[in-house]
């Protein structure tokens, strides 16, 4: 496997014809990364690229380098994928991201599935960002992520013939700019896909796919314990913004140490005093893969965050009136667990290409 990666590395350094290819020859990041037609959706998965037809196969494949190139960052070792791995759903395994310079920052990288059919048009855990494309150019020039001004990332693109031939065959033109950056990335996002899970062939009528616990957490899910009050619809996810109490520093005791939310959440966004440590509710699809969990990776694993349910969140002023404690046994407890690992399928792995355009 290395000698083949190593192999392929070295035919895509020397002499390889770039834009216009007068030989005929192409291009080896291009033979690496084909053009090829959207992913058919898995079952139960939201996606419906009907819906969004500026995903096209030419943008998708643009947006698979853009992804998974390094050179977009500051220091030239993060790309994307650096925090959103395919192995955890586009999420990452810890609590929260380290970015450039190993910096850390204050969240965890959420998942990136079905991201582009949500029920309401939201991304980050606080919502600040109204479109898909809009959100990409985030963590591009943030300065503890990628931390690249917006204006190098696109000098970086059009310096390479080999980028500008493929933004030309993706938009039809040669306009090459951070908006079209943008949008190519959120195409190759919208293709991260996520259905076919055991719970997905239950609801399509096959019983046998849920265990007798997975059955009866499901029961508990959509029954007395309310999960789906807001994780509901084809993603698990209302796209709204609640308080569970997660990342709630209560007062010291005895000193006047201040308290609070360390990060105010959906209040920064709106302003509103009463949505502070308000976040996303994110998709539990593929959750068991992405622990630790909520914005902060404050619960280490789905237990703890059943548990955390059960005792009705953390308390706190601006507490959800949603987050009450719910009659929970042990057992129970494990059956909804049982359940959230009925919700892992496929359609988003994916590797990274092996050579990037020149
Ligand atoms: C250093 C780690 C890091 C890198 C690199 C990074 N991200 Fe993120 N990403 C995060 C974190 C952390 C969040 C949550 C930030 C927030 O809510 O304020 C996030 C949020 C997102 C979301 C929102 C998901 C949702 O459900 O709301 C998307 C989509 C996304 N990133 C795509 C990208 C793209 C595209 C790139 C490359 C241009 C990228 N990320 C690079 C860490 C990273
Ligand atoms: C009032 C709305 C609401 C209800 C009801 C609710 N959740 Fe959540 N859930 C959220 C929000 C919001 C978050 C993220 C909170 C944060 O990060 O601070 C979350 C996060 C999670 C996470 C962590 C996912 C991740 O990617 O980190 C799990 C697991 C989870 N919920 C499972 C459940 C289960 C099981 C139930 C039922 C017992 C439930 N939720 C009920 C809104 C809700």
């Amino acid at each position: 496997m290395l000698a083949a990666l190593l192999g392929l590395a070295c035919r895509a350094a020397p002499s390889v014809s770039m834009t216009a290819a007068p030989n005929g020859a192409t291009p080896v990041w291009e033979v690496d990364n084909p053009v090829l037609p959207l992913p058919a959706p898995p079952l139960g998965s939201p996606a419906d690229f009907a819906a969004t037809p500026w995903v096209t196969p030419a943008k998708v494949r643009l947006g698979r380098w853009l992804f998974h190139d390094t050179r977009l960052s500051a220091d030239g070792t993060l790309s994307c994928a650096s925090c959103h791995r395919s192995a955890h759903g586009f999420s990452e395994a810890t609590a929260t991201s380290t970015g450039v310079g190993g910096q850390r920052g204050s969240r965890k990288a959420p998942p990136i599935l079905n991201a582009a059919w949500p029920i309401y048009p939201a991304w980050f855990w606080d919502g600040r960002a109204t479109s898909l494309a809009d959100q990409a150019k985030g963590p591009l020039a943030n300065p503890i992520e990628m931390a690249m001004p917006l204006d190098d990332v696109v000098a970086i693109v059009a310096a390479r013939p080999g980028y500008r031939r493929a933004f030309a065959e993706a938009f039809s033109d040669e306009r090459l700019d951070i908006d079209r950056v943008a949008e190519a990335l959120a195409a190759y996002e919208a293709t991260r896909l996520s259905g076919n899970a055991p719970a997905d062939r239950f609801d399509a009528g096959d019983e046998a796919a849920l265990t007798p616990a997975q059955r009866r957490g499901r029961a508990l899910f959509f029954g007395r314990a309310g999960c789906n009050r807001c994780h509901l619809g084809p993603n698990y996810t209302d796209s709204r913004f609640y308080n569970l109490g997660a990342g709630w520093r209560p007062p010291a005791p005895g000193a006047p140490a201040p308290s609070g939310f360390a990060d105010p959440g959906r209040a920064a966004v709106t302003g509103d005093a009463r949505d502070t440590g308000a976040f996303k509710t994110p998709t539990l699809r593929e959750v068991s893969r992405r622990a630790p969990y909520m914005h902060d990776g404050s619960l280490a694993t789905l237990r703890d965050a059943v548990a955390h349910y059960r005792a009705g969140g953390i308390p706190n002023p601006w507490l959800s009136e949603l987050s009450r404690p719910i009659p929970l046994s042990d057992t129970e407890v494990d059956e909804l667990v049982a359940f959230l690992g009925a919700l892992d399928g496929e359609g988003f792995a994916d590797r990274p290409p092996r050579s990037f355009p020149r």
